[in-house]
């Protein structure tokens, strides 16, 4: 997605920015810019591609200055190219502004402008801002700021510099992350707190309306109605500084084989042995509300929301209280109908989707209690929510979620139990259940062994264009998930489906040239997938099975058949995720793909 890193302060500025961009890129985007004060003469530099495209312009300037805001820009309006790249300059070229989010009246402010003879150098909306910020100038850009921003509707982060005050870097937000990282004599904006936790950990996290002018002495934080507000600075952790890819080639592997550890990290400490039962601590000011509400909802994006399916079986086979799952995009314009005892959960890996983060807040505006589960701490989602579970997993920087969502997964198992000692499980049961939880790092680094299988299978498969994934019940949401892997990183295209529903229509696609991924571990529903496959196979396709052991007969007639471990069978999506994870990895490499930012994708989705 889009991102911004601003700095202010004594150091050259040109580093700090290319530092800055390096740290963004993992989000995904398609081009990038700076501008920066350089002996007081603002400068831009922009190039589509990667940042090393930037790098390329940048070789032979040697920059004076201290002063200037980077962008990396994922396209919403207008193209990938140079011109639509930010930074973008109002009319004159004194003012440069870079920007997160959309602003939806665009064409009206645009309209006005081109009314008024003012010409566009770009198709974005962004560039709007910039002329319509210039309007307002009168040699104090924060109060340009301010009085622009009151014509301005939709959702932003931004930074602003102008060259005729080499001293002030503004930021503004509204529906999209802005923090402002306050060091010695320095700051930075950014929309990103890892970008520049390596610089300060003394964190501002700005809230929507908020306008803050930066110098390098301090900061003054306004409200859109020129009154100074008070916002507290925060200590964050740094644990972004110690990411690195150490042996692995891509982040993706990495995360993939660091599931033991990061399903360890993400139950330590939560477990009750002896009582049979969950402690989650952010859960503990809600126990009692817990305990009287009778229907869940839970709205996601992406990953989450297929994580959100398998915690859906799992609250109502635990538990026994019934779960909707919806995704946030359609839950925010719904209407949805929460009752006085409907509690809603939102699931969020980077807690910045702005759908995740829009539905949250219409529920909330409807009554309800919104708990979250988020990896990043200090996201807006996680600040805006009544409370929640953090996932503990560490930085998750490949595009393609695998860590967080099994971590997503052992959170809801937590949840599960949690609810269903609160009702219908007796402590025997939790008993068993917590032992099952506490069971899965280790079957997990068993099912990492097929690492080398599924590489010669991935092999057979890569360049067919299509594939289908199958499963049902706790497995249904893993095919789904195994899809979107395989899509997102492969380019190729696949479904995930119930098994029992492709005789309605997707088995007219079957034949040789299709691969067909079947998760069908043995359990209560096996003999039904068994006779789901057959019906595959009897149509030609290809079949990849991942089961458990004791499988026949798949065994008889599956083209690969992929062993994992055997869990309790409410907890099996966290083992039977693993091998679709390394097909769609090893494929994608396969297919010469970049992994850990595939095309057209981004980490965390800031916009509608
Ligand atoms: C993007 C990412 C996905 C992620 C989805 C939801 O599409 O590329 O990997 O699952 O957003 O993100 P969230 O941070 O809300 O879990």
């Amino acid at each position: 997605m889009c991102g911004i890193v601003a700095y202010i302060g004594f150091r050259p500025v040109l580093p700090v920015l290319q530092d800055g961009l390096k740290r963004l890129e993992y989000m995904g985007y398609d081009s990038s810019g700076i501008g920066l004060l350089d002996s007081g003469r603002l400068r831009i530099f922009k190039a589509p591609g990667k940042i090393r495209e930037l790098e390329k312009k940048l070789e032979n300037e040697e920059i004076k200055g201290n002063l200037g805001i980077c962008h990396t820009r994922w396209a919403t309006h207008g193209e990938p190219n140079e011109a639509n790249a930010h930074p973008h300059l109002s009319a004159g070229g004194k003012i440069a502004v870079v920007h997160n989010g959309i602003i939806e009246n665009y064409a009206v402010l645009k309209k006005k402008l081109l009314a008024e003879g003012i010409s566009f150098a770009s198709e974005t909306d962004t560039e709007v801002v910039a002329h319509w910020i210039a309007k307002f100038y009168k040699g104090n850009l924060s109060q340009a700021v301010l009085k622009a921003l009151e014509h301005v509707e939709g959702a932003f982060g931004i930074a602003v510099i102008c060259e005729d005050e080499p001293d002030v870097l503004i930021g503004a937000k509204r529906g999209s992350p802005l923090v402002l990282g306050v060091g010695e004599n320095e700051s930075f904006l950014t929309s990103d707190v890892s970008t520049i936790v390596g610089h300060t950990q003394k964190i501002v996290y700005l809230e929507d309306n908020d306008v803050v002018t930066v110098s390098r002495a301090g900061f003054e934080v306004k409200n859109i109605r020129d009154k100074t507000v008070s916002r507290e600075i925060q200590e964050v952790d740094n644990d972004f500084e110690l990411v690195q890819k150490g042996d692995f080639p891509h982040f993706m592997l990495k995360e993939i084989f660091e599931q033991p550890e990061a399903i360890k990290n993400c139950i330590r400490g939560r477990l009750l042995l002896n009582d049979g039962n969950a402690k989650l601590a952010g859960l503990d000011k809600s126990l009692k509300e817990l305990r009287s509400i009778d229907r869940i909802i839970i709205t996601a994006c992406g990953t989450s929301y297929y994580a959100a399916m398998v915690g859906e079986y799992l609250i109502e086979e635990w538990a026994g209280i019934p779960v909707e799952v919806e995704y946030a995009s359609e839950f925010r314009y719904r209407n949805p109908i929460i009752g006085s005892n409907t509690l809603v959960f939102t699931i969020s890996q980077s807690g910045e989707t702005a759908d995740t983060l829009a539905a949250l807040k219409e529920a909330q505006n409807k009554g309800a209690t919104v708990l979250s589960i988020c990896n990043v701490v200090g996201s807006t989602i996680a600040r805006t929510s009544n409370g929640g579970v953090y996932l503990h997993v560490g930085p998750e920087i490949g595009i393609a979620s695998t860590k967080a969502f099994n971590a997503q997964v052992t959170v809801l198992s937590l949840i599960a139990l949690l609810l269903g000692r609160q009702r219908r499980l007796s402590s025997v049961q939790g008993m068993e259940i917590v032992q099952a939880i506490n069971s899965l790092p280790a079957a997990v680094e068993q099912a990492l062994k097929l690492n080398d299988e599924i590489l010669e299978i991935a092999k057979v498969y890569y360049k067919h264009t299509n594939f289908l994934y199958l499963g049902r019940h706790f497995h249904y949401p893993v095919a789904m998930e195994g899809a979107l892997k395989l899509k997102e990183i492969s380019y190729i295209h696949a479904e995930g489906y119930p098994a029992a529903e492709v005789k309605h229509g997707p088995i007219a696609l079957i034949d040789a040239n299709m691969p067909v991924v079947i998760v069908a571990p043995k359990d209560a529903l096996f003999d039904k997938i068994v006779s789901n496959a057959r019906e595959i196979k009897a149509r030609g396709g290809k079949l990849i099975v991942v089961t458990t052991a004791d499988s026949a007969p798949l065994d008889e007639f599956a083209d690969h058949i992929i062993k994992v471990p055997s869990v309790n069978s409410a907890l099996m999506p966290v083992i039977t995720s693993i091998p679709l994870q390394l097909l769609a990895y090893h494929i994608a490499v396969l297919c010469g793909n970049d992994v850990d930012q595939p095309r057209n994708l981004t980490k965390s989705v800031m916009v509608e």
